[in-house]
């Protein structure tokens, strides 16, 4: 492959492309209002939640949460790399890819392209290791796996011996150093001495090989069984630039290979599970590795399934780790999205169960599995003495913080109207008892005489607070590129020494440097850093509908709050500049005064 491609490139294939054409001939779009609707081509729906904007040339989905430019569209959808994004749009615009530098991508992406070559040339060795041995052979017929799932998961065998990968792919220094950097062989330590013998061993010894597929089937990592009885009992990768742990899922790849509409995602806790479900016929499991759920692993669930079912077994552990996946799973609860427990009988995980009761009997349970919000009041609950006021006082406030961190919506109502049945109380009470109404209990009548009922019950939170101001900030400024415009000169941001600022004063300059930058053409910039991801969630935020004027005056004046906070001085001294060089509109000129009255109470006494 040739070398990097030029981000004026990326701005001019955005600038000629419309994401709205780009969707529209592969799924069917519908005009409403100024923008475009579409029965999500990402999660199963029956009314269009999927918007496209042409104006920002960026869609979003309401209901599972996908957004990006017309590139993401096409990685997500057509399922390309970014390069061959760019290739399929150029093509479309009739525009030749050039290429930065000429000599080849960078080191970094060479580095990247390396290992993921040495992880297919590593899978491809332990399945044909896994051909050559009875043995290994023999253990996975007597955990009752047939070959064609094997091949299916693409399961392997790493044979015993320190050095059989190392001789086989690590023949040079540089090799060597790419297997270790792919977690495949592992360096000795200094107190194994070095001359005594090879300096490096394979990691992955006399084991049953499970390869870890990311979600374009690149293999990233490998978990890898022992045969017998050995500890530790499961080895996995170690986090390398390819696999982090907390982010890949087991089996979605092979899930999303198997079935073209995926309805539902069973998340259960091991490799052999999710194997020998599909066996069964149940292609739709996936597993953690050996780590609790994270907000990553459920996003990637939801992109690809509304409905969600975590299973554990039956016992204390289990029901701990269902209590902290329901944790985790709070603030992505959301309408249009179902979050559902099941609980293996003891002694039980679904590897054994389903071969002990079949298909139809397991997918019963799971048919039967506890909403989360039964299961959040039905564990509370457990835990209360609902026959006594004071009981059913102490279940709501158990509750509340939970609930707190559902975003407000239905989801969260009907959450509440749940609660409010157990607690016997008419639901809104309930709600502004709470602090959890919606509106801040502004028009309602009896929120007085509540709030003097319950002494211990907090204030719903602010939601101004100053992150949630950066945030707003950078929303409208993504979604608006042009009310950059209006801003003063944010050097007091950037000087702050605070990642969000920093983000939002690089984002001005970016906008104001190119007024005509759209949404889309601001965010694919971000591509390649930490922050994408945030931005083009902020990017799909939904914000109140207003004309370009009002989001400008709004940006400017959430910069300028955030700027007198982040240093009065610099904002003061920035203000006077600006009062010496080009002059101040009224608003900037009450925000002196109230600046300078605020730093140097003395008034008027300038030393
Ligand atoms: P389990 O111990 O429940 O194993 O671990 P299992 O999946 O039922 O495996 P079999 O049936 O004995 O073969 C569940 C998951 O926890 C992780 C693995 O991802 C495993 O699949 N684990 C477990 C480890 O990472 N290391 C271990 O030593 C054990
Ligand atoms: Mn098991």
């Amino acid at each position: 492959m040739a070398g990097r491609i030029p981000r004026a490139f990326i701005d001019e294939l955005l600038a000629r492309t419309d994401v709205v054409e780009v969707i529209g001939s592969r799924v069917p779009l519908k005009k409403a209002g100024r923008e475009w609707k579409a029965n999500c081509p990402f999660h199963g729906e029956k009314t269009p939640s999927f918007t496209v904007s042409q104006q920002k040339q960026f869609y979003h989905c309401f209901g599972c949460g996908v957004h990006g430019t017309a590139l993401t569209f096409l990685m997500e959808y057509d399922r390309l790399s970014f390069p061959e994004a760019v290739e399929e749009l150029a093509g479309r615009a009739g525009l030749e890819v050039p290429r930065e530098g000429g000599s080849g991508p960078d080191a970094r992406d060479r580095h990247l392209d390396d290992l993921y070559a040495l992880m297919a040339a590593a899978d491809q060795h332990f399945r044909d290791s896994l051909r050559d041995s009875e043995r290994a052979k023999d253990y996975l017929k007597r955990r009752g796996l047939a070959g064609e799932t094997a091949a299916r998961y693409h399961l392997g065998y790493a044979p015993a011996g320190w050095d059989v990968l190392l001789k086989k792919l690590g023949a040079t220094d540089a090799g060597r150093q790419a297997l270790q950097d792919a977690g495949l062989v592992i360096e000795r330590g200094p107190d194994q001495q070095r001359s005594s013998g090879p300096g490096h061993y394979d990691r992955f010894r006399d084991r049953v090989m499970f390869p870890i597929r990311d979600g374009r089937g690149r293999v990233v990592g490998f978990g890898g069984r022992v045969l017998d009885q050995g500890e530790p009992k499961y080895l996995n990768s170690p986090e390398t630039p390819l696999f982090h742990k907390g982010r890949e899922l087991y089996g979605l790849y092979e899930t999303r290979q198997e079935l073209r509409n995926i309805e539902r995602l069973l998340v259960v806790e091991g490799y052999m599970d999710v194997v020998r479900l599909a066996q069964f016929g149940i292609h739709y499991a996936v597993a953690t590795l050996g780590t609790a759920t994270t907000p990553e692993h459920l996003n990637r669930l939801f992109r690809v399934a509304s409905d969600v079912v975590f299973c554990f077994d039956g016992d204390r552990a289990g029901r701990q780790a269902a209590w902290r996946a329901l944790e985790t799973s709070l603030p992505l609860a959301k309408e249009g999205r179902q979050i559902k427990f099941l609980f293996l009988p003891e002694g039980h995980d679904p590897d054994t169960l389903v071969a002990a009761e079949g298909r139809e009997a397991f997918e019963t349970r799971i048919a039967g599995a506890l909403p989360l919000s039964e299961y959040l009041v039905g564990h509370l609950a457990a835990e209360t003495e609902l026959g006594s006021v004071d009981g059913r006082a102490r279940l709501a406030e158990l509750a509340r913080p939970l609930i707190a961190r559902i975003p407000e919506g239905v989801y969260r109502e009907l959450l509440l109207d749940r609660l409010a049945r157990e607690v016997r109380m008419p639901a809104p009470r309930l709600a502004a008892l709470l602090g959890l109404d919606n509106d801040g209990g502004a028009a309602r009548p009896s929120r007085p005489g509540t709030e003097a009922g319950s002494r211990r019950s907090q204030p719903p939170r602010a939601s101004t607070g100053r992150g949630s101001l950066v945030s707003q900030a950078i929303a409208r400024l993504v979604q608006s590129p042009r009310a950059a415009a209006a801003v003063a000169a944010p050097e007091a941001l950037r000087l702050a020494g605070d990642r969000g600022l920093a983000v939002l004063a690089e984002l001005i300059e970016m906008a104001q440097a190119e007024p005509h930058l759209s949404s889309a053409q601001l965010i694919e910039r971000w591509r390649d850093r930490p922050e994408h991801a945030r931005l083009a969630e902020l990017a799909a935020a939904p914000l109140p509908d207003l004309e370009p004027a009002a989001i400008a005056a709004e940006l400017a004046a959430a910069v300028g709050r955030l700027a007198a906070e982040a240093g009065p001085e610099r904002r003061i001294d920035e203000l006077i500049h600006k009062a010496e060089s080009e002059g101040l509109g009224e608003d900037e000129k009450r925000e002196l005064r109230e600046l300078q009255q605020r730093a140097f109470p003395g008034a008027g006494t300038s030393d």
